[in-house]
């Protein structure tokens, strides 16, 4: 007596990026209560500079208490529905968004529709932009939510571009023309690409090269071209992070018909931490979608109160230039503790520069170099090792072996345990020729760097302990 809608699965819940969440639940880490519980390290959050807000917030009664020039503006925001959203947040974080790009763009209010989140953001541009039969075009590896967002209500369909370790991940113009066709082979006509700018799972902003064959292959197919920037304000070491805005305006392009076809998704989510709020944005140039993507934006609105919390937070700049600046600080340092624990660990992963997470390569550590070899070492690292991370299969990587591994939602101390958890483990594991190759060779690098400290040459290379003992 359902709805098709209500019953079918292309929710996605049943992937394994959500079963990781499910584990986790069951059994959550706690350092008092379940010390030997599972560490989640699946979850994008951004817990590092809570400290910060919570200072602005004590240091803001008023803000913080709805009132102003003793006056309580509790009634009026309880009453306020205007569905445009309250004018004095829309500058500020249209003037915020200018900042994350070194003010090198400006952002139109007029052109921003608030929603309830990226989430909401990226399927109201889905509903004004496609629907069934209808595609868009995403590079692998893509975060999980999408075929969520993005497919199911809407009813249109993701055909992958497919990206490889060989050019890390990188978007190539073969790639794309691949996907078209891909697309037109499957009767679906393509409605546009949508890309994470810094991308979510791989933590690397988009080079020039890659922006500029975007936006001629968006040009040249006559499509859209979404940019989701949710986390344009994590990166935290160069490459700096160039905008799709930027690119528009440096070829004179914003206000021409390709302009009015690239809209940025945005949100507070990853930059300030914020994911319960739930505060997103989508920019657009095109006034038609502005209109629509704004009347249906009320099944998403933002609630008043929380616009106006934060109209006054991102409104002291002195205070959100602070902020940007020491999380990026923060979310390096962070990135280099797990990047050093997992290379004593003979682990490498993708080079990156923003996020809030690692984009890990675990192939030396796989049976078989298959996806039901990267499932049976995510189910041991889940179940028997004590950390939740996301499986490349569940961000539709076509290569088995890599992991995204986050960073910002733990403390140090929960880092550290989830590190030795893994150090544990990876002692324990036979190694492959592969493994032991890639451990001889950083052995050998490090030899050549006196300042490095002893543990480093302890890596072991033989099956000795069984792992978890002392977990
Ligand atoms: C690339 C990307 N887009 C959108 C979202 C959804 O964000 P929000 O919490 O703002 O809905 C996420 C969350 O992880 C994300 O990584």
């Amino acid at each position: 007596m359902l709805s098709t809608k209500a019953t079918c699965n292309s929710h996605g819940q049943d992937s394994s990026y959500f079963l990781g969440w499910q584990a986790y639940e069951k059994n959550p880490y706690d350092p008092i209560s379940n010390p030997k519980g599972i560490i989640q390290m699946g979850l994008a959050e951004n817990q590092l500079s809570f400290d910060l807000l919570e200072s602005w917030l004590w240091s803001n009664p008023d803000s913080a208490g709805f009132s102003a020039q003793n006056q309580s503006l509790f009634r009026e925001l309880a009453l306020f529905q205007d569905y445009h959203g309250l004018p004095a947040f829309k500058n500020a974080l249209v003037d915020f968004m200018s900042e994350i790009r070194d003010n090198k763009v400006t952002f139109d209010p007029n052109n921003l529709v608030l929603t309830a989140g990226a989430t909401s953001a990226n399927e109201t541009l889905m509903f004004c932009l496609a629907g069934p039969g209808d595609a868009i075009l995403l590079p692998t590896p893509y975060y999980p939510g999408f075929d969520r967002d993005l497919k199911w209500r809407t009813e249109a369909e993701i055909v992958p571009i497919h990206c490889s370790s060989s050019n890390g991940f990188r978007i190539t113009e073969w790639a794309l023309e691949e996907a078209y066709e891909q697309a037109q082979k499957l009767n679906l006509k393509v409605k546009g690409v949508l890309v994470t700018n810094p991308s979510n799972p791989l933590g690397t902003s988009l080079s020039l090269h890659e922006l500029d064959l975007l936006v001629s292959f968006i040009s040249s197919k006559n499509i859209h071209l979404i940019s989701d920037e949710i986390y344009s304000g994590t990166v935290f070491s160069s490459p700096g992070f160039i905008s799709i805005m930027e690119v528009l305006k440096n070829k004179d392009l914003i206000n021409t018909d390709v302009g009015k076809r690239v809209h940025i998704v945005y949100s507070l989510s990853k930059d300030l931490g914020l994911p319960g709020f739930r505060i997103g944005a989508i920019y657009s140039n095109d006034k038609v979608v502005v209109s629509a993507a704004t009347k249906m934006s009320s099944f998403g609105l933002i609630s008043s109160q929380t616009q106006y919390l934060l109209s006054q937070i991102l409104s002291d700049k002195k205070f959100t230039k602070n902020y940007l600046s020491e999380n990026r600080r923060r979310l390096k340092q962070r990135h280099e503790m797990l990047e050093n624990a997992l290379q004593k660990n003979g682990i490498k992963s993708l080079k990156s520069n923003a996020g809030l997470f690692s984009w890990v390569d675990m192939r030396g550590l796989l049976s078989s170099q298959t996806f039901e070899g990267e499932m049976e070492l995510w189910k041991k690292i889940v179940y028997e090792v004590g950390l939740n991370i996301s499986p490349g299969s569940s961000c539709h990587c076509s290569e088995p072996g890599w992991f995204r591994v986050c960073f910002a939602n733990m403390s140090k101390e929960t880092l550290d345990l989830a590190m030795q958890r893994l150090s544990l483990f990876v002692d324990s594991m036979p190694k492959t020729k592969d493994q032991i190759h890639r451990l001889k060779s950083l052995k050998k690098d490090l030899r050549k760097t006196k300042s490095l400290p002893k543990w480093v040459f302890t890596l072991s290379f033989t099956t000795t302990r069984s792992g978890m003992e002392s977990m």
